[in-house]
């Protein structure tokens, strides 16, 4: 059954009614505060006001829906905390620690901003949906506004929203490749083709999707404004925490982390129906050869019932094997299913195109600014250089070497292609 993994046949992993917005007044310090995020980060008091918390209890909570927000607020004010005044710190104070400890294991998914955190459980309707809205696919993204944002800008509320509707877009291939299973297993030739049509059809459209971030996400905003806020504290050393950071009254730092899109557990269920194999290789050079790749690692950073669908998913599908099988007499199929894979490498290729304009292009103006230049361009916080790693290789937020990382996903899913074999 779909739901009890929390997985819609209409919203996918989004949720299928809309997240809470809100928490019970209870919690009005929490939701005060990160309503007013950006000017308390522009004005670097945020380390100041959540020292003066009360510690609150969960008690207060009651519903799964309420958990996931208080998930997310709590993430935003964390990493707030950390990032958002001059040096950052490895110290977490219990009055957000342990709470966001606590909501964390509940839900099981890490205490560290996550893709579920910023993107999944983190937008609203900006006018109510009826019924027509939420049937017009294009009108979704059209009528999604966030709830919480670091910086208060656009580009960035953007960033998250198209990962919405990228998610929302995605739903129909999860019941597509369910189907296609279903029908393998009836030996039914002609619809595993029909659905593995439709399916690349699907995917070829998440490559637009995912090219509208640059419509109204600027790369400088989301690289120099952004970015700092969603770093975590595992494999990106030079951002300051190259040891963790201490919750609470923890004696042992975590080592987490921060969110990317990695997290998302819609393309790995598309790589799980193509049965595309991400070996240990490639991950960040220090990891070649490990038996820890970073795809599998991701899955511990989406909610557990997610990574729970994903391991069912893993163990019943069958799709490529009917494939080979039927390889020699029918063509089509054949076709079909390695026009799907090609779809979803030409989604890794936009997606390589765009890293290279948000990351690689921006991490090189600024190695060419003066440090005056930089710390009018970075945040005012003292985040400048903090997008290098001290091996000075250039890292993402989840802490991968990039573009060789990205590369090899690519690669890997093209070798995919039945025609190859
Ligand atoms: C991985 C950057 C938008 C899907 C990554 C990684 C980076 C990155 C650096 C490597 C993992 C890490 O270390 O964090 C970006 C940037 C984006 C963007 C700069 C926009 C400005 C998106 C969107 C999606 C997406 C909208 C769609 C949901 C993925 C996936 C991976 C990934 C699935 C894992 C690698 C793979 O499966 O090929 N991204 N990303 N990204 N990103 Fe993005
Ligand atoms: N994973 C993305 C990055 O590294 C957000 O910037």
């Amino acid at each position: 059954q779909l739901k009890d993994y929390d997985v819609s046949p209409k919203t996918g992993f989004l949720p299928e009614t809309l997240p809470v917005a809100r928490l019970p007044a209870y919690y009005d310090i929490w939701e005060n505060t990160v309503n007013v995020l950006p000017a308390l980060l522009l004005t670097k008091r945020i380390r100041s006001v959540i020292d003066k918390f009360e510690c609150l209890d969960l008690s207060h909570l009651q519903s799964e829906e309420q958990y996931r927000r208080a998930y997310s607020v709590l993430g935003f004010l964390a990493h707030a905390y950390i990032w958002g005044v001059d040096t950052p710190t490895n110290k977490l104070p219990k009055q957000i620690a342990d709470p966001w400890v606590e909501v964390s294991e509940k839900l099981r998914i890490p205490p560290i901003a996550t893709y579920a955190g910023l993107c999944l459980w983190n937008w609203k309707e900006i006018l109510p949906f009826d019924e027509a809205t939420l049937n017009d696919d294009d009108s979704f993204l059209d009528n999604l506004q966030t709830i919480n944002t670091y910086t208060g800008s656009i580009d960035e509320s953007w960033f998250y929203l198209v990962s919405v509707y990228f998610e929302y877009r995605c739903a129909p291939c999860i019941k597509l490749g369910l189907d296609a299973i279903q029908y393998a297993r009836d030996n039914n030739v002609a619809k595993v083709t029909e659905c593995l049509k439709q399916l690349a059809e699907s995917i070829d459209y998440l490559g637009s999707v995912l090219m509208k971030m640059e419509e109204m996400c600027d790369p400088h905003v989301f690289y120099f404004r952004l970015r700092p806020y969603l770093a975590g504290w595992k494999n990106m050393s030079s951002a300051g925490l190259p040891d963790g950071v201490y919750y609470g009254d923890e004696t042992e730092p975590r080592i987490l982390s921060g969110g990317s899109n990695a997290q998302s557990s819609s393309i790995q269920t598309l790589d799980l129906i193509l049965n595309v194999d991400h070996n240990a290789t490639g991950e960040s050079e220090e990891n070649k050869g490990s038996d820890n790749p970073f795809m599998a690692e991701m899955r511990k950073y989406m909610p557990g019932k997610h990574s729970d669908f994903l391991e069912h998913l893993a163990k019943v599908n069958v799709i490529r094997d009917f494939v080979m099988k039927n390889k020699s007499k029918h063509n089509e199929l054949v076709l079909a299913y390695d026009a799907s894979v090609a779809m979803l490498k030409s989604f890794r290729d936009k997606h390589i195109r765009i890293v290279t304009r948000y990351i690689v292009i921006q991490s090189r103006k600024e190695n060419n600014m003066g440090s005056d230049n930089l710390q009018k361009n970075t945040l005012r916080a003292g985040l400048a250089g903090s997008n290098q790693s001290k091996d000075n290789v250039l890292r993402g937020t989840g802490g991968t070497a990039l573009l060789p990382f990205l590369k090899q996903c690519r690669d890997e899913t093209g070798n995919t292609a039945a025609g190859n074999w």
